[in-house]
């Protein structure tokens, strides 16, 4: 039976920083996981080329029923010292918008370099492990695992959420934690793409690739970015951002010419000083031409611009800045990149990360009831919730 100062169990984004940090800090560490390969999210990130920090990250982009929860964390471990680290091992950050930062062309430098990390430090890494028993006591933790028993001074479970079963996910945090009493925020998928029923679906489908610049808005979140149509429903980033706000039946509302601030104005504008042009056509010059077309058709829009009476002409300003669509789901976990919900907050503590009442065991990562905006915010916080327990370790 082998003895540690820490076990970590999850060997992810945040179970691979935590072990790195906690091995800096003279600790025996041994991390755990279930899989061959470590870091699997981190090598399908940002569309494999890891989207690994944001660097406006603020406690006001996470997701959590205990919003001061991430201020501690956030605060100790900044994208200003991922990204320290990141130039420490040659690895070039892309700007690819403002603040977020990728790799150049692939995301396996950044797990290289976290495994090159855990290596110098002296963590010890046993993969395709599953762990059968849990059991943390007053005097230390015994873990039953399927390379045998291990004893631990201190346990980190960095498992993760329930996003994307195929790359290792599973809801062996929540167990653990209600196994230790702690209360579970209802887990969902979240930045995910949303489908519809008939007849959208099908109308949807056939201009799947298309998309376009919006603003939409589902409950009290609102994004400008781009909408992509897919075969299922929508997706793209606007709309992965608005699924985290999404609840069955809600509405999603659409934007589609979000650079338009008075749209009943601009068309009667248009009818004053272009009267013979087509309601149609006057779209297929703001949108793209597949996209302008099928709305033409949804909409029934025919005849000439002067054939259009000022309360017409607002009926359709509304029905293109504010396209209202009912979503008949999500694609569900298995292409959701996060989840939203998870172990409630408030019976962990935000300086150690370990539960109030059983200091030898501590949740990291996204396992934990906060969740990020698209953008990088997920990987901060799997960083910084990884370091900052380390600390107390
Ligand atoms: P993570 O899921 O990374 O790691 C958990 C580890 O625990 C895994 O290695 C798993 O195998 C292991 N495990 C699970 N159950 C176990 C068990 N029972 N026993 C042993 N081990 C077990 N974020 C971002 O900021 N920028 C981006 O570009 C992207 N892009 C992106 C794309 C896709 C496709 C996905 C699915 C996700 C993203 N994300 C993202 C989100 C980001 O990947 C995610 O938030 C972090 O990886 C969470 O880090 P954790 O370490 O908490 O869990």
């Amino acid at each position: 039976m082998s003895h540690w100062d820490v076990v970590i169990i999850g060997a992810g984004a945040a179970g691979m920083m935590c072990a790195l940090q906690a091995g800096y800090r003279g600790r025996s560490v041994l991390l755990l996981d279930h899989v061959k390969r470590p870091g699997k999210k981190i090598l399908m990130s940002g569309g494999g080329r890891c989207n690994f920090t944001n660097m406006a990250t603020a406690p006001g982009h996470f997701f959590s029923n205990n919003p001061h929860f991430t201020i501690s964390a956030l605060k100790r471990y900044t994208p200003g010292d991922f990204v320290e680290m990141v130039e420490r091992h040659g690895i070039e950050p892309i700007e690819k918008a403002p603040g977020q930062l990728f790799c150049a062309d692939s995301s396996q430098p950044i797990v290289d370099m976290l495994l090159t990390e855990c290596q110098w430090a002296g963590v010890e890494l046993r993969l395709s492990t599953s762990i059968e028993c849990v059991d943390v006591r007053d005097e230390g933790v015994v873990l039953s695992t399927s390379s045998g028993q291990v004893l631990a001074d201190k346990l980190v479970i960095a498992t993760g959420g329930l996003s994307i079963p195929t790359l290792g996910a599973t809801g062996f945090a929540y167990d653990i934690a209600r196994q230790y009493g702690l209360e579970i925020i209802a887990p969902r998928p979240a930045l995910v793409p949303l489908t519809l029923d008939m007849p959208w679906k099908e109308r949807m489908s056939a201009l799947s690739g298309v998309s376009a610049p919006t603003i939409v808005r589902c409950g009290e979140g609102r994004y400008r970015d781009a909408t992509l149509l897919t075969h299922r429903g929508l997706s793209g980033p606007a709309i992965l951002q608005a699924s985290s706000h999404w609840q069955g039946g809600q509405d999603v509302h659409i934007n589609w010419l979000p650079d338009i601030d008075d749209l009943t104005a601009t068309l009667k504008g248009v009818r004053q000083d272009v009267p013979r042009k087509t309601p149609g056509g006057w779209l297929g010059e703001h949108l793209p031409k597949r996209l302008a077309q099928a709305m033409e058709e949804w909409l029934g829009l025919s005849g000439s611009m002067a054939d259009y009476s000022n309360q017409k002409l607002e009926t359709l300003a509304r029905q293109i800045s504010d396209f209202t669509i009912k979503p008949a789901g999500t694609e569900g976990w298995r292409t959701a990149e996060v989840t939203i919900g998870g172990i409630d907050t408030r019976g962990i503590s935000s300086k150690s990360f370990a539960v109030q009442d059983r200091p030898r065991l501590h949740f990291i990562g996204e396992a934990l009831d906060v969740t990020g905006q698209l953008g990088g915010f997920n990987f901060q916080w799997a960083w910084a919730s990884g370091y900052a327990c380390a600390q107390a370790l």
